[in-house]
């Protein structure tokens, strides 16, 4: 026990080297798994030594949570569907939200409490030399910050959960009040939390916690379904802060790194999705949804000419072709067709195509959708490209089979400058020598645009639901006898 108190220091900064290299894991498919392995380490590590490090421990304490929080952790980590993904992340940082505001609230009870028992025998501890229980502005600012950025990243995160499970009590909220709200509940947070650090009055610090809970309800309600996979990502990017704040508080080396890293690897990935969907982070915080309101003003529908053909159309030029690359998008989730598409990749490969999978960072509706889905269906990892990997490869490419896509491969993002997405990276599909669309109709995709690419003279569309449509084309080829 003493020789861990003593190398807690070098036990910490193996812990965070782990967390840096978990990091650094899982920003690729293929070293996921390893860097999931190296989060565990760096995790137990960091429990043990604290564990070690902390004066007067009560261990029934920490163990009780501990093994229940493990027995709902486990179990939850083995039902939980991929689908459920998002809102159980939602649901994790709320937690952590609370415990911020929690440790907030304990630490200065605690400090409260030694202040109350020296004013209660001040003579006798003085003459027992010892100094009067003195919190430092420091502390105080702090505990402000850690203690409202967690109430905050709590309320949110419990509404991006619900929002995200289709539960009632997650209503949307909209209207001319809302933004007016919002600003008054924050400038009185802001003027209680001021209060409280100046004059350490209690009854401000408790209504700062009441107001910026309220505040993080009201700041997300008002966020699209849409657009909930970002404000996730940026209550990530909160939960490291306020983790980091309270790692100050507790003088705990190892929460500051890992608050840190969470909350700069949150604020990274936030960034990376807005601009994959040429947004700003204060249009989908504040803004709604710019796309969508700009093609409701865009004027009325003009008909235009396209091409459609069939399952079997598709299948043989496809297995004629040397190279075909697929694009998934969100039809292929919401079809559940990535079996399916995985069996017709493997058909065409055992025809001597080659086969490769392009992925755009915001196909879908969530971060990583497509590669959850392709890994899901054990797509090797080798086949399956980013889209700085790919585009490059698109005009030498014979067919790219569209599935479900729709926005992440709208030419209109490149020429032309009136759309809303123009500026917003794509799948340069457009380029292929002939393009194949597997959709049910010729209705929008996320953003309400319609798409060039549907009826350009290289495009062929094949309407039908996409787990359907990539059956009836593997069988076509089957039944073809190549
Ligand atoms: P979308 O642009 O949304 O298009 C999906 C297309 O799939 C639709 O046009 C729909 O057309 C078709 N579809 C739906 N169900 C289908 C089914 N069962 N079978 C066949 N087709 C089906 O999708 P995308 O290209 O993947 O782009 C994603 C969009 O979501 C982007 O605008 C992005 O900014 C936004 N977004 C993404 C994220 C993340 S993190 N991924 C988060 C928020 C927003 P039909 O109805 O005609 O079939």
């Amino acid at each position: 026990m003493e020789l861990i108190r003593e190398y807690s220091g070098w036990l910490y900064l193996v812990g965070a080297i782990l967390f840096i290299l978990t990091l650094r894991g899982l920003s690729s498919p293929k070293t996921a798994i390893q860097g999931n392995r190296y989060g565990m380490v760096a995790m137990a590590i960091a429990v043990l030594t604290t564990f070690f490090v902390a004066d007067h421990v009560v261990v029934w304490l920490i163990l009780i949570p501990m093994a229940l929080g493990a027995v709902v952790g486990i179990t939850r980590a083995r039902t939980v569907p991929m689908t459920q993904m998002p809102e159980t992340v939602a649901l994790m940082h709320s937690l952590v939200g609370l415990s911020a505001v929690l440790i907030a609230i304990a630490a200065i009870l605690h400090n409260n409490h030694l202040v109350g028992l020296f004013e209660q025998n001040t003579s006798a501890l003085q003459n027992a030399g010892v100094e009067q229980p003195h919190m430092s502005k420091v502390h105080f600012f702090e505990l402000f910050v850690g203690c409202f950025v967690g109430a905050i990243t709590f309320t949110a995160s419990l509404f991006a959960y619900g929002k995200l499970a289709a539960k009632k009590w997650a209503k949307t909220i909209a209207g001319g009040w809302v933004k007016p709200l919002q600003a008054i509940l924050f400038a009185v947070m802001i003027v209680c939390g001021g209060y409280f650090f100046t004059t350490g009055n209690m009854a401000a610090f408790w209504l700062m916690t009441a107001f910026a809970l309220a505040f993080g309800w009201v700041w997300i309600a008002p966020v699209g379904g849409g657009d909930m996979p970002v404000v996730v990502s940026l209550l990530n990017s909160f939960s490291g802060w306020a983790a980091a704040g309270i790692g100050f508080t507790l003088e705990n080396n190892m929460l500051i790194v890992a608050g840190s890293l969470v909350g700069s690897s949150g604020a990274i990935l936030s960034y990376i999705m807005c601009k994959a969907m040429n947004r700003s982070i204060l249009n989908v915080l504040f803004g709604g949804s710019a796309s969508t309101a700009a093609v409701a003003a865009s004027g009325e529908k003009v008909e235009r000419n396209y091409r459609s053909g069939s399952a079997d159309d598709a299948g043989f030029l496809m297995s004629n072709a040397d190279s075909v690359v697929i694009v998934p998008g969100y039809g292929m989730a919401q079809g559940r067709a990535q079996n399916a598409v995985k069996e017709l990749a493997m058909l065409l490969k055992e025809e001597g195509v080659k086969v490769r999978f392009a992925i755009h960072p915001v196909a879908g509706r969530m971060p990583g959708h497509m590669n959850v889905l392709l890994a899901e269906a054990d797509v090797p990892y080798d086949d399956i490209l980013e889209m700085d990997e790919i585009n490059s490869d698109f005009p030498a490419t014979d067919v790219v089979l569209v599935i479900g896509a729709n926005d992440v491969v709208n030419p209109a993002a490149k020429d032309n400058p009136g759309s809303p997405i123009y500026g917003m990276p794509i799948l340069e599909a457009y380029k292929a020598r002939t393009i194949m669309v597997i959709k049910r109709s010729m209705a929008t995709g996320y953003a309400g645009l319609d798409n060039d690419l549907f009826y350009d003279e290289k495009t062929m569309m094949i309407f039908g639901d996409a787990k359907k449509v990539v059956e009836d084309m593997t069988k076509s080829i089957n039944g073809a006898g190549h």
